[in-house]
């Protein structure tokens, strides 16, 4: 890996397993652990880390200049990538969706000043720039420029998010994700033991397997990103609050007990929906008594600033 990434990567702090003890938790019989990826970074926190290093990687040993994605005026991958473009020297440009908030969203405001170029972009143009996938298929993009699609979600993030599983030392029975493209999970589904359930929580509302005319596209999605053949994966679609940032004040309310309660924040776009839907099934009793569950925690929480 290039010298800056190994600095960077020796600066994170460790993403350790914090075990939830909660008497709900020991009513239902079931055992908790987040994991914590939160942890690493205060901006490249979370997945974000994950799944930008070999992307990261590539850009510098190819020798590239620039790196431009896209995403909302909330986006937590165009926060990262602005700040890790400051500090390894690389310009970088953000296609946003939609038209300039005024004032800055706090987010862009972040990305403006470690340098990011803001171009803001209507809906449709969004959607159009979403067909390009890999690094160099952006259209009259200067050679010496390096493109992620939204969320960063290729197979160069699936590698870096593959390493969180070598990472976990205790046996476990179902490993949890929210999802947004779904590259975590796929980065997840990867390298997990076949033994492990992989459920992921969708944080937007997509189409569900049972119904085969909206079938999921964030399943197909994950699907196309991972090998034929690779691990199994379930999506769970009934936590998206009604849509992608949309929330409700009973979400808010188990937000804010859980943090009372564990003292580790969440944020209700990814996590918060996410383990408010695994507490429901647990009282539900979808898991079984005894099931060891690991959820990781993806950080996001300067998205926070949009809720307050
Ligand atoms: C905090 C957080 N959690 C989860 C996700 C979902 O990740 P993915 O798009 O890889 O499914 C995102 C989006 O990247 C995120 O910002």
């Amino acid at each position: 890996m290039h010298g800056k990434l190994i600095q960077m990567e020796q600066s994170l702090a460790p993403s350790v397993l914090t075990p939830i003890n909660d008497p709900f938790l020991a009513k239902h019989q079931v055992n908790l652990w987040l994991k914590r990826d939160d942890l690493l970074h205060p901006i490249i926190s979370g997945n974000k880390w994950r799944k930008l290093k070999y992307n990261l990687d590539e850009a510098l040993t190819l020798g590239k200049d620039t790196l431009i994605s896209m995403g909302g005026v909330y986006s937590n991958h165009l926060h990262a990538l602005a700040y890790v473009g400051k500090h390894l020297n690389l310009k970088t440009i953000g296609f946003i969706r939609g038209e300039r908030p005024e004032p800055l969203t706090p987010t862009l405001q972040d990305a403006s000043d470690w340098g990011m170029e803001l171009r803001f972009i209507s809906r449709s143009d969004f959607r159009q720039l979403r067909q390009h996938q890999s690094r160099d298929s952006l259209p009259k993009m200067s050679a010496n420029a390096y493109w992620l699609p939204e969320g960063g979600a290729n197979r160069l993030a699936l590698k870096g998010v593959a390493e969180v599983i070598d990472e976990i030392d205790i046996p476990y029975d179902v490993l949890c994700v929210a999802c947004g493209t779904g590259a975590t999970l796929a980065g997840l589904s990867q390298r997990v033991h076949e033994s492990v359930s992989v459920l992921g929580f969708a944080s937007l509302k997509t189409g569900s397997a049972n119904k085969p005319d909206t079938y999921s596209f964030l399943a197909d999605g994950i699907q196309s990103l991972l090998a034929e053949n690779s691990h199994r994966f379930d999506i769970i679609n009934d936590y998206h609050f009604g849509g992608f940032a949309k929330t409700d004040s009973k979400l808010m309310t188990f937000i804010i007990d859980f943090e009372e309660k564990t003292e580790i924040k969440l944020e209700p776009v990814y996590t918060g929906k996410m383990l408010y839907g695994i507490y429901d099934l647990i009282a539900q009793g979808y898991f079984k008594p005894g099931q060891r569950i690991i959820t990781l925690h993806t950080g996001g929480l300067q998205g926070n600033r949009g809720f307050r």
